[in-house]
């Protein structure tokens, strides 16, 4: 399926058919994978599908109902949470507030026994690598958010733990912050090297962040690559919906054509489209297409996109002006959909007028049908 799963004996941590259930309940189902050294590894799913679940068997706080976990090869299974050469950190993060900087790093140092000028070292390292040198003896309190947020990273990394899992670690900070902290995150991973294991539903995180990210949907992985590949080749149409902006059609297959398939839609709007997700569909088969707002030419003359496989005349519902990355809202004519479009990073349609005629287009190379996704997997993708 991608690179984390062929080289079995470089992992430096791994679940084998990890199965938890709560009664019936089945909240992580048969879930596999292995996470090379050094890696920065995203679990990224909707609410309740599973993540902290995982994670909370990863740390030893939860027992498996069957499967495996291994670190550095060897069975975890039997071993407490604080035995296991992994930390976890947490939303709410738990610095000591009435302790310095300094001795919020020390902490877990002289837990393990360490001596005085070693924990020095390691605490004036570390500050170095977050960025805040020389603030061991500030009080947290003098330390901003983003700030108190790397120190409690710190104070796990120092430990030099096998791995460190992250659950949602952004998700109590404001919105710019995050965005911040996706940047400095990533910056102190790659500075500590340590394994990194990152839970989140925010898709924008785990594409920033990871090396190898996997989509949990009800318990289950959809797909586990580099961010790319789920971007670019999504194997599902859960992935598909779940990961990046896009159109999205529900139709059934009419025609097998040489290059690819039509669809009709329930309006009655013919397509064109290729299979995706490694099946070929027949016709009378029910599929989601999904177009990429990046894949859709914009034009105010017809002329330009009458040669695409695919052409919609619409009317301008708004323009979502972001600098480089501003995308358009039009309103197809024929069936009232609406269809998000980006805009050419030169600007030449930034000025369009509400209710302006536009002609869109594209090709069905960029029309990706997956087999239909069932009701209860559509319920948290919200396109
Ligand atoms: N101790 C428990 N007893 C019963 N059900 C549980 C328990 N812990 C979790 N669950 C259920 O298992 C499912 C997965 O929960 P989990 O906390 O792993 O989800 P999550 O993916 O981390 O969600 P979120 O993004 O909201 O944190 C949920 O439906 C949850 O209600
Ligand atoms: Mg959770």
């Amino acid at each position: 399926m991608n690179d984390t799963t062929d080289k079995a004996a470089t992992f430096d941590l791994e679940c084998r058919n990890l199965v938890r259930r709560f009664g019936d309940f089945v909240a992580v189902d048969d879930v596999s994978f292995g996470i090379p050294q050094g890696d920065f590894f995203s679990i990224l799913g909707p609410s309740g599908c599973g993540k902290t679940t995982i994670l909370r068997m990863m740390a030893g706080f939860l027992q498996p109902t069957s499967g495996d976990i291994l670190i550095k090869e060897n069975s975890v299974l039997d071993m407490p949470p604080n035995r296991r050469p992994v930390n976890m950190v947490f939303q709410q993060l738990a610095l000591f507030p009435m302790m310095s900087v300094g001795e919020n790093i020390a902490y877990g140092l002289q837990r393990k026994g360490l001596g005085k000028s070693d924990i020095a070292d390691k605490v004036r390292s570390a500050l170095d690598r977050i960025g805040l040198p020389g603030s061991g003896d500030k009080s947290i309190k003098q330390l901003s958010g983003g700030q108190q947020q790397r120190v409690a990273i710190a104070r796990c990394l120092v430990l030099e733990p096998a791995a460190l899992l992250l659950d949602e670690p952004l998700g109590a900070l404001d919105l710019k912050l995050r965005e911040h902290m996706k940047i400095e995150l990533k910056k102190m991973q790659d500075k500590f090297g340590t394994t990194f294991i990152y839970i989140t539903h925010d898709q924008s995180e785990a594409l920033v962040m990871s090396d190898h990210v996997a989509v949990m949907n009800e318990g289950h992985f959809e797909q586990i690559g580099t961010p790319q590949d789920l971007y670019y080749h999504p194997d599902t149409a859960f992935v598909a919906a779940f990961v990046g902006e896009t159109n999205r059609w529900h139709g059934r297959v009419e025609q097998i054509n040489k290059d690819g398939i039509k669809v009709v839609t329930a309006d009655g709007v013919p397509l064109l489209a290729t299979s995706a997700g490694g099946e070929q569909h027949q016709a009378g088969a029910e599929v989601d297409i999904f177009v990429r707002p990046e894949s859709v030419v914009i034009a105010t003359d017809a002329d330009r996109v009458s040669s695409m496989d695919n052409r919609i005349t619409g009317d301008l519902v708004s323009i979502l002006f972001n600098g480089a990355n501003s995308r358009a809202l039009i309103r197809d004519r024929q069936t009232g959909g609406e269809l998000d479009v980006a805009l050419p990073q030169t600007g030449e349609f930034s000025h369009l007028k509400r209710g302006q005629e536009v002609h869109l287009g594209w090709g069905m190379a960029q029309a990706k049908a997956f087999a239909a996704l069932t009701d209860s997997g559509t319920k948290e993708v919200g396109t």
